[in-house]
């Protein structure tokens, strides 16, 4: 990307950045303050508390001196408590220090103060030219470079990180970092972003692409999910049906009866005598809940199988491997 970057952000932001007290100040405490406050709030919720910190607590020793749980208390509200316990922390690391850290480094030995808080303070505070990098900025430069590397990657937050830190302008660090978080906030959001009116319009790769809800890139992280099951222990004579669990999935090698998937299924009409045993047990795995209904099913006929079902003597179930949750559907019912 080249350098007319900065200066296009910084003339959108001349016009459209929005106008904050914490942004009309160089005292590192008034900004630390509100970095930590908008870490997890949004701007209209955190204004008020961080003109009420600023007025109980106007400098880091009176905040510093006060109990912890009167700082806890003009918290309440805003949630995620562990950072008011760390800006108290951090405000008596300051006060014995003897001043407020004035580099990078030092700055993030504050307690709560992660990369992207210490960037936003050393540039707002000192001009550090340290790019403040969030998910604004991925998506921002994931966006107008067309880059697919997933954000939540090492690689892709190296990748952003060298990026932002590149196109930082070193006599208007503190500017390109709140223009970015703003650029992000208000014309490049997540959902309909303001392409039409968009100075990076022309050079967008993802706008001229039509990828812009393709970017960024995240990988998915595994969620709870639920899964329903419907197992049928098919029985023909003595012997019974069971199949083993292939790869990409839970339970890869192991044995299970005869499995319907999905949370309504409908039972196969074959013949013979069905038997609802249990149903919705539910089994919980690291990222899964399983939720199963075990029927016993004695065929008048052998039925057609899918062709990696074998039929085994139904005392011989014992002599394979199976998830335990089929062990405890094969359980007697011991209640009815
Ligand atoms: N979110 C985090 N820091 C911010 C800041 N300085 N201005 C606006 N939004 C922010």
């Amino acid at each position: 990307m080249d350098n007319t970057f900065a200066s296009t952000l910084l003339e959108w932001f001349s016009a459209n950045g929005r106008d904050l007290p914490w942004r009309h100040t160089r005292d590192p405490y008034a900004i630390w303050l509100s970095e930590v406050i908008l870490q997890q709030t949004r701007i209209v919720q955190g204004m008020d508390y961080w003109h009420r910190f600023m007025q109980t607590w106007p400098d880091v020793e009176s905040l510093a001196a006060a109990s912890e749980d009167d700082v806890l208390k003009a918290w309440q509200g805003l949630g995620y408590y562990s950072r008011a316990r760390n800006l108290h922390t951090a405000a008596r690391q300051i006060v014995k220090l003897g001043h407020f850290p004035d580099t990078l480094k030092d700055i993030k030995l504050l307690k709560g103060v992660g990369d992207y808080t210490a960037a936003a303070i050393a540039s707002s505070a000192y001009g550090i030219p340290a790019a403040a990098v969030d998910g604004n900025v991925y998506r921002v430069l994931s966006r107008i470079e067309g880059i697919d590397t997933p954000i939540n990657s090492t690689e892709g937050k190296k990748v952003f990180a060298a990026l932002a830190q590149s196109l930082i302008p070193h006599d208007r660090a503190a500017d390109f970092n709140q223009a970015m978080m703003d650029f992000g906030a208000t014309q490049c959001t997540p959902k309909s972003p303001l392409c039409s009116q968009c100075p990076y319009m022309e050079q967008c790769v993802a706008y001229r692409e039509n990828r812009i809800d393709e970017l960024p890139v995240k990988i998915k992280t595994t969620k709870v999910k639920n899964r329903y099951l419907t197992y049928v222990m098919i029985h023909h004579h003595d012997k019974i049906a069971i199949h083993q669990r292939g790869t990409g999935d839970i339970w890869q090698g192991l044995w299970e009866p005869y499995l319907l998937e999905g949370e309504q299924v409908q039972l196969p009409d074959w013949q013979g005598v069905w038997e609802l045993c249990k149903q919705s047990v539910k089994h919980v795995l690291t990222h899964r809940v399983l939720f199963a209904d075990y029927y016993q099913f004695y065929a008048d006929k052998k039925p057609v199988l899918p062709p990696d079902y074998i039929w085994i003597n139904k005392n011989d179930i014992d002599k394979y491997a199976i998830p335990r949750l089929i062990e405890i559907l094969l359980e007697p019912k011991t209640s009815r």
